[in-house]
């Protein structure tokens, strides 16, 4: 049975589709500002499904809230579901005095929840600050699926290294080649960037990443392939966290760009919802 917060909403139609089960919710806000929430059912297991998006403290709170509502309603074992976890990019100290943000809040759903799923976190090695059982999903298969049509003799990249395992997966479901871009530092003001052994001439290409924010990187990735003679140029990521702009922007230097549906965008078109439906297939221990 799912519950589902405010950032799970536009999943709903697609997983009622598929047949799934929902506990009743009511999520409002108090005339201060405050958020109220109240679980209309009963029983001993959950899944709670909230994507940490834009605003995303706001939804960071009403996890926190219902995981207190369910566990006061008697329920026993929670799975937290968060296809985009907000925070995961702060996973260190780039400044003496800040914190870790991704461990914050981490730490504290682990006061509710047993278990976490997300969805190709930025960095991997943060679920270990989660006191539960922490899965990553990979979204490689749907983005693959998505794309296969699109792709013959084509080459995945990755924009960078980092990034290459993402690519990997991507490319071995299709049965494809795969790379990744190369920084080089030809200046103190200017990076380079190439793809490393792989040659991209007359070939249709595919970009993925984790998240696309401002389009920076995707952008500069495609204006390079297409110096480099690629015939069609695709970009992908899990996560469209656009900042304005960022859609149209990419959209004129690429053939497309199509992102998971972790965050609802115009170009969120590859879903991810059959992958949450196997959670609630799956027994919770
Ligand atoms: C960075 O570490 C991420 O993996 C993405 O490459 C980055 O967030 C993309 O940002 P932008 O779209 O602003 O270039």
């Amino acid at each position: 049975m799912f519950v589902v917060g405010s950032g799970g909403v536009h999943l709903v139609d697609e997983l009622r589709s598929l047949g799934a089960n929902f506990i009743d919710v009511e999520i409002k806000r108090f005339p201060d500002g405050e958020k109220y929430v109240r679980i209309a059912g009963s029983g001993e297991r959950a899944i709670v499904l909230s994507s940490t998006f834009y605003p995303q403290d706001e939804k960071i709170i009403e996890l926190l809230l219902l995981g207190d509502a369910l566990r006061e309603r008697g329920f026993e074992y929670l799975r937290l579901v968060v296809p985009y976890f907000a925070y995961s990019r702060q996973d260190r100290v780039t400044k003496e005095g800040e914190p870790i943000s991704v461990r914050a809040i981490m730490r504290t759903l682990g006061l509710y929840y047993d278990e976490l799923y997300v969805f190709d976190i930025h960095n991997p090695e943060t679920l270990r600050y989660f006191p539960g059982k922490a899965v990553n999903l990979s979204p490689a298969k749907a983005i693959g699926n998505y794309f296969k049509e699109k792709l013959e003799n084509g080459v995945i990249l990755a924009p960078d290294h980092g990034a290459l395992g993402r690519a990997k997966a991507v490319a071995e479901f299709l049965g494809l080649e795969y790379s990744h871009f190369e920084k080089r530092r030809v200046s103190p003001t200017e990076v380079k960037m190439y793809p490393v052994d792989v040659n991209v001439r007359g070939r249709d290409v595919l970009i993925v990443d984790d998240i696309i924010s401002t389009g920076g990187t995707m952008i500069k990735a495609a204006s390079l392939l297409k110096k480099l003679g690629a015939e069609k140029i695709y970009v992908s990521a899990t996560h469209g966290v656009f900042s304005e702009g960022a859609i149209e922007r990419i959209s004129k230097a690429v053939e497309e760009i199509a992102v998971t549906n972790t965050i609802p965008t115009p170009v969120s078109k590859i879903s991810i919802v059959p992958e949450i439906m196997k959670l609630e297939a799956s027994h919770i221990v």
